[in-house]
């Protein structure tokens, strides 16, 4: 196949899905599906049951086509469009997650107009820092996320004053990519200490969702194929107080499809600079922009590794731009022209902000290990859109 393109391990994917059932035991799972919106990954992923986690519109109607049942759709994001959400209301999706007061009335508004009543969660800023890259942290009170629990008692009596919206829950998500888990553990202490606030005062709530956030291993992506779901969740268990009847929800992303996806690239060139030596290949920024963005490290391989002596490479996509690399002074068995190179742990976050910048074309997809029985009701279901 034409590099470059990702490589999605469905088998991975199926393992890693019942692993989080599994392990999610009775808390309600709603997958993230920013991180990958794949139609052959999300069927595979609404076919376990999972609900769906969307922030956009059009996010809502491709989460339906895939089979996730709209009534496990949450909707989350600062800058929801007025036809953004007549899309939620229109296809009674389970919970508007609101981040702010002017939103909470134009829910109320379109809903009353459309004779429906929407179920809201109002998404408390919860102030704590994560260790994470800045960009993708969410929760202390400088991002624009989330309402101030400062401001709280005034969103709920608003709510109240609205007809046409119901307050069924609260919502957090600190960050992404997390892997100390004590970040975790201080958000369900605040959680912890919001619930008996608004308990205190006699305000109901049915339901309290987690976010995501949970990270991934890119240094060791082989060993830590599955991510540690056991740890996760036990540390919310451990740690959260709700009441029998309170239900408790995630929305995962990059732990659910993260590890089961390479970016397989070809060595274009080995070129000898002054200080050092570039390996140029034919995936660049526009395929996967996380090191650009992130300076996120991908474990980078080759496809047939050897036993060539090792060498240090700047490993570079074509893109006129100089955050265009995928790793520096990254050391690998020699490099030729026309060797194939795959990024490791590219599921999440990779294929859905691939961009055509340059006016590239957007990568290929390959799929591998088709469990049998999937194979059979994929290719039916794809075959009936
Ligand atoms: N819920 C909300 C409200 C979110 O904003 C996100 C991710 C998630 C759930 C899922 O989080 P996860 O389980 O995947 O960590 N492009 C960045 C990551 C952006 C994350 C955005 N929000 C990256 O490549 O690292």
């Amino acid at each position: 196949m034409k590099t470059p393109y990702y490589s999605y391990d469905l088998g991975l994917l199926e393992r890693t899905v019942q692993q989080l059932i599994f392990e999610a035991k009775n808390y309600n799972i709603h997958y993230a599906i920013k991180a990958n919106t794949d139609e052959r990954i999300n069927k595979i992923i609404a076919n376990y049951g999972l609900g769906a986690d969307c922030v956009s519109g059009n996010e809502i109607k491709h989460a339906i086509k895939c089979g996730y049942n709209p009534n496990k759709i949450v909707f989350a994001g600062v800058g929801k469009t007025d036809e953004e959400i007549e899309i939620g209301l229109i296809n009674d999706i389970g919970c508007f997650n609101v981040e702010s007061m002017q939103e909470i009335k134009v829910i109320n508004e379109i809903a009353s107009k459309l004779n429906k009543k929407a179920s809201i969660a109002l998404r408390i800023n919860p102030n704590v820092d994560v260790d994470t890259h800045q960009y993708i942290k969410t929760g202390i009170n400088e991002n624009k996320f989330g309402i101030a629990f400062e401001n709280i008692i005034e969103a709920v009596q608003l709510i109240d004053a609205c007809k046409s919206i119901e307050l069924t829950g609260l919502h957090f998500h600190i960050g992404s990519q997390i892997t100390n888990f004590r970040n975790f553990e201080f958000l369900a202490n605040k959680v912890n200490y919001i619930l008996n606030f608004l308990d205190e005062r006699g305000i109901e709530i049915e339901h309290v969702n987690l976010g995501g956030g949970l990270g991934i291993d890119y240094e060791n992506p082989i060993e830590n194929s599955i991510p540690n779901f056991r740890g996760y969740f036990t540390v919310f268990r451990e740690n959260i107080a709700i009441k029998p009847h309170q239900k408790v929800h995630f929305e995962l992303g990059r732990s659910v499809v993260g590890q089961c996806g390479d970016l397989v690239t070809s060595v274009l060139f080995i070129k000898e600079g002054m200080s050092k030596k570039f390996a140029i290949v034919d995936a660049g920024m526009t395929d996967l922009i996380r090191p650009a963005l992130y300076q996120a490290n991908h474990l980078i391989v080759k496809s047939k590794g050897g036993t060539n002596p090792k060498e240090k490479y700047d490993i570079v996509g074509p893109i006129c731009e100089s955050s265009d690399q995928f790793s520096t002074n990254y050391l690998i068995e020699k490099l030729k022209r026309g060797d194939q190179l795959k990024i490791k742990s590219v599921g999440a976050y990779g294929q859905v902000m691939s961009s055509e910048y340059n006016l590239r074309k957007k990568p290929g997809v390959l799929y591998t290990n088709i469990p049998l029985e999937l194979e059979e009701t994929l290719t039916h279901s794809l075959h009936l859109n």
